[in-house]
């Protein structure tokens, strides 16, 4: 089966050199069956010709707006509305200043803000036009509304520098099309499909005074590893970060919540509580917290300085005393008697499964990008994970998790 069959692409075209690669991208998308409609801006005319793609894709190419040639249909609307996706390769700076910005002055720019279809851009410039903070905050924006990069590669470029900016091969452009479309599937039919998944990460930040705090190691990589999996299997996942070392997932369908200290989490994780069908506890959450948090910095003065820590909410005993068929899993981190630790984590906080991890161990735990893991529910040990990525860790448990929830076996 052809990867793309059945599926309608908007490729639009854009002036820069690498234009010339359009017609190859062209060709291999509707080879893999996808229906190909081009829109070209004015400047990729200059690089390449209508006929080219038309002759490639089979199907009319469209540049003028105002070029109506059916009266019943007004054409960058219809196409808008036909997508399965739109696809900009190659992307230039100005395409991506006009849609960081909301500009329509073309056909391709009132498609891209007409469309409700998923955006995909591949940009290509001169390595200097790449880094310029216009560019890179464009970027930013459209980052941030879920708009998807396909990186420019290294390497010599048609203006004689070597660097970043050149256009991504269509061969590769089109596997992570059909990679996109594949995670789509995924999502319509994984086992998480039209399940509510809440998950925490990260370590949360206990105030001391407003330059000093108290926090941990957490990285956020194991909780982010669940949110990206959760929602690869069809979840609609809400994540709850507290401070990481790394940016957050930010696919559609993930929900970001920003929290600081160990009440944040509980206010976040409470508010989502009624409403989520399972919720994983990845954050490393302060037991205790200064009593006060000084208003401005606390000056140096004797020898010592005594600190006065009262306890946290555990956020997840609070949890597991409201379930009401939440389907709920916890870890422990532990440095030693790892088993006892962890079972009696499961059995005094009313959890459904506890993974635990031994923290000490070489890859797993805190900023590793492995972990190793054994997870337990009230009848014994159920999972026994050696050391994997944390991924498939995220992968094994949300399988496990998604079985269970439902009471079927997957
Ligand atoms: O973020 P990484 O760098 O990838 O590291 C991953 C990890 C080591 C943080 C992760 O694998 C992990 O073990 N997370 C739980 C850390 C932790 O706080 O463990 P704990 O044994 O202290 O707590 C047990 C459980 O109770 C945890 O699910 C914790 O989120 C929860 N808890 C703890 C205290 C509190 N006040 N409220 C809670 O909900």
């Amino acid at each position: 089966m052809k990867s793309l069959q059945g599926k309608t692409i908007i490729l639009g075209i854009t002036g820069g050199i690498a234009a010339y690669k359009a017609a190859a991208l062209t060709s291999k998308l509707t080879q893999q069956g996808a229906e190909v409609h081009v829109i070209m801006t004015a400047s990729a005319k200059q690089f390449i010709t209508e006929l080219t793609l038309q002759s490639l894709s089979k199907q009319r190419v469209y540049s003028d707006t105002f070029q109506e040639r059916d009266p019943s249909s007004i054409s960058h609307i219809d196409l808008a509305d036909a997508a399965d996706l739109v696809l900009v390769a190659p992307a230039t700076a100005n395409i991506i200043a006009k849609m960081a910005h909301g500009i329509a002055d073309d056909m391709l720019s009132t498609t891209l803000l007409a469309t409700t279809a998923p955006v995909m851009i591949a940009p290509a410039m001169n390595v200097h036009m790449y880094q310029h903070p216009a560019v890179l905050s464009n970027m930013d924006i459209l980052y941030n509304r879920g708009v998807q990069f396909i990186e420019p590669g290294e390497g010599l470029l048609a203006c004689g520098y070597v660097g970043k900016g050149r256009l991504e091969e269509p061969e590769a452009i089109v596997k992570v099309v059909g990679n996109f479309f594949a995670l789509q599937q995924d999502r319509k039919s994984g086992p998480l499909s039209g399940r509510k998944v809440v998950i925490t990460a990260g370590g949360t930040v206990e105030r001391i005074d407003p330059v000093r705090y108290i926090s941990n190691d957490s990285s956020g990589k194991m909780g982010f590893a669940l949110a990206r999996t959760a929602r690869a299997m069809g979840a609609e996942v809400t994540l709850i970060a507290a401070r990481t070392d790394e940016a957050p997932p930010r696919d559609a369908g993930i929900t970001l919540v920003r929290v600081q200290s160990a009440q944040d989490m509980y206010e976040a994780v409470m508010e989502r509580w009624e409403d989520c069908d399972i919720l994983i506890k990845a954050a490393a959450v302060a037991d205790y917290r200064p009593r006060q948090s000084a208003e401005s910095k606390i000056k140096k003065s004797g020898d010592t300085l005594t600190l006065e820590l009262v306890k946290t909410t555990d956020i997840l005993e609070s949890l597991g005393k409201a379930k009401k068929g939440q389907f709920l899993i916890g870890f422990a981190a532990e440095t030693g008697d790892t088993e006892f630790y962890a079972k009696d984590k499961l059995a005094r906080k009313n959890l459904d499964l506890i993974i635990a991890n031994d923290v000490t161990a070489a890859g797993a735990g805190f900023g590793t990008d492995t972990n190793i893991v054994k997870v337990y529910d009230a009848e014994g040990l159920v999972l026994d994970l050696p050391l994997i990525s944390k991924d498939e860790v995220a992968r094994q448990v949300l399988r496990l998790a998604a079985e269970r929830a439902a009471g079927v076996s997957l």
